[in-house]
């Protein structure tokens, strides 16, 4: 049960938690990790949190000191170093829409490119203009995907009370156990919902049965002693 301060987050939680714990594979990578706050959805082997931005990465190595969690820094529109269809699990949450919209289109093939052909893509993508050219290029490379759309009024409604410049996070109130749990029963409206594209702001996709049938060993490795990659 995650507690979140946003219903529609609690929802996409819910949701990320439940595929991520049907996914055993090997390799688990989480895009733009941050400091990695995904990781303990994983259930995979490996966890590799990717992210430009080395301080967060070190923070998430500090807040999990296992020798199979790594971090990788790297810009996820450039993933060369990555062997096509080498990953398990590929996994994007709250960031390719805030990617300049060439770079997101480029960041999601890259993230396509790396998935294995039996492995399972999972993103969170907003419904702009630019979201059916993104869903289009998922659909070009999987047979198997699902979209779930949340964040419907009744959550923006919840949130815009709260919410100080788009920012909920640190919000006295909203931050009490109490209005998380009130947040967490608005997002149960949310599986009433979302199959509603028009209601909704967000969409969540799930992909699988990818097209190309190419795969790869995973290939890369840290230098000794140390759990971070450089791409
Ligand atoms: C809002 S956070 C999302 C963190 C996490 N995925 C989550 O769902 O909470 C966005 C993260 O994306 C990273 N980021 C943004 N653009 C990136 C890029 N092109 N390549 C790698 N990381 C990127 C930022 O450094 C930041 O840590």
């Amino acid at each position: 049960m995650n507690l979140m301060v946003r219903p529609s987050k609690t929802f996409l939680y819910d949701l990320l938690e439940k595929e991520l714990s049907l996914a055993s594979g090997e390799i688990g990578l989480d895009a733009a990790s941050a400091n990695f706050k995904n990781r303990k959805m994983f259930k995979t082997k490996y966890y590799y949190g990717l992210d430009y931005d080395l301080e967060l990465l070190k923070q998430g190595l500090a807040k999990y000191q296992d020798p199979n969690t790594f971090g990788i820094q790297a810009d996820m529109a450039n993933l060369k170093g990555v062997a096509d269809g080498s990953i398990d699990i590929v996994v994007s949450t709250n960031t390719l829409y805030q990617l300049p919209p060439d770079r997101r289109s480029r960041a999601l093939s890259e993230l396509i490119r790396i998935c294995r052909p039996d492995g399972r893509f999972l993103c969170e993508l907003i419904l702009d203009p630019g979201f059916d050219t993104l869903l289009a290029i998922i659909k070009a490379h999987f047979s198997a995907i699902d979209v779930i759309y949340y964040r419907n009024p009744l959550s923006r409604i919840y949130e815009w009370i709260f919410e100080r410049n788009g920012n909920l996070g640190s919000h006295p109130i909203a931050g009490m156990r109490l209005f998380r749990l009130l947040a967490w029963a608005l997002s149960r409206i949310e599986y009433l919902t979302c199959n509603i594209r028009s209601l909704n702001r967000r969409a969540f996709i799930k992909a699988s049965e990818k097209t190309e049938k190419h795969s790869s060993i995973f290939n890369l490795s840290a230098p000794p002693g140390t759990r971070i990659i450089t791409l």
